[in-house]
């Protein structure tokens, strides 16, 4: 019988550096599989971000490496993001994730906790996690306008769909902690409980409405495969507007 993992979940330091690449590697191949985009990060990046003590990493009882997240700051640290979270596949779907996000929120808070605390997800397992902490849906507006920021979507898959919709909607679904005006964790729990399924179904009609005229034009031009082609609670579809 399988017995339960234990992780070790920890903020990163100097000492795990050379993690750096075994984590960029995971997140290509991880996108890769999904069909998804993600912004690019080096393995330079990933090892700034453990030397400056912005990012959490976990490893199984046998100190084997399993996930890992951290934090990017924004319009002079009025946001924050949690961004990069990965977990490996030897190791998905027995709450890693969960604490994983949990801890880099506590940490995010601790070090900014003035900052709106934001992420972009397209899948709905990082959905329910965020609603957990707090998280709820919102517009692109409602995010960094930083140019910083936007620029890192560049190396994304989905970068023309961004531009074509003039950085107000793309594939991933913008999510916001704010601190000086949010819901309470059990509400935007609730409240994804609640419409679980209509996200899902909204995620996979998001995809297929912006990704349609994608494919069309491939189709109508003829340019073959690959390139770029590829609130509130209140007012709950404002976030999902094509
Ligand atoms: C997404 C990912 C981080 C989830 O990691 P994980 O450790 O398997 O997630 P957890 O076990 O903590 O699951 C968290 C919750 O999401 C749910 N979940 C997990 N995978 C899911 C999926 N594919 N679809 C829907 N729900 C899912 C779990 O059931 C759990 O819900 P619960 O609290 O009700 O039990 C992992 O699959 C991964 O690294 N994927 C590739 C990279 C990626 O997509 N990163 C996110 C970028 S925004």
């Amino acid at each position: 019988m399988e017995t339960q993992q234990q992780f070790q979940v920890i903020v990163a330091n100097e000492s795990h550096l050379s993690f750096a690449q075994i984590i960029c590697d995971e997140m290509a191949s991880s996108a890769k599989a999904r069909g998804t985009g993600i912004a690019k990060r080096s393995p330079e990046y990933i090892q700034q971000k453990m030397r400056e003590g912005k990012a959490v990493i976990a490893f199984n009882q046998d100190g084997i490496w399993a996930g890992f997240c951290y934090i990017e700051t924004w319009s002079h640290g009025e946001y924050v993001a949690n961004s990069g979270l990965i977990v490996s596949p030897n190791f998905r779907k027995g709450g890693l994730a969960k604490a994983i996000k949990k801890k880099i929120f506590e940490l995010s808070r601790q070090t900014y906790p003035e900052a709106k605390i934001f992420g972009l997800t397209t899948g709905l397992a990082v959905m329910k996690i965020n609603s957990d902490l707090g998280y709820e849906p919102v517009t692109y507006s409602e995010l960094t306008q930083d140019e910083a920021f936007w620029a890192g979507c560049k190396s994304c898959v989905n970068y023309d769909i961004l531009m074509s919709k003039e950085r107000k909607n793309c594939l991933c679904t913008a999510m916001l902690y704010d601190p000086k005006d949010h819901y309470e964790p059990e509400e935007t729990k609730e409240f994804f409980e609640e419409k679980k399924s209509v996200f899902e179904r909204m995620l996979r009609i998001k995809q297929w409405k912006l990704l349609k005229p994608f494919f069309k034009e491939d189709k109508d031009t003829n340019s073959g495969s690959g390139g770029g082609g590829a609130a509130k609670l209140k007012s709950f579809f404002h976030f999902f507007n094509f």
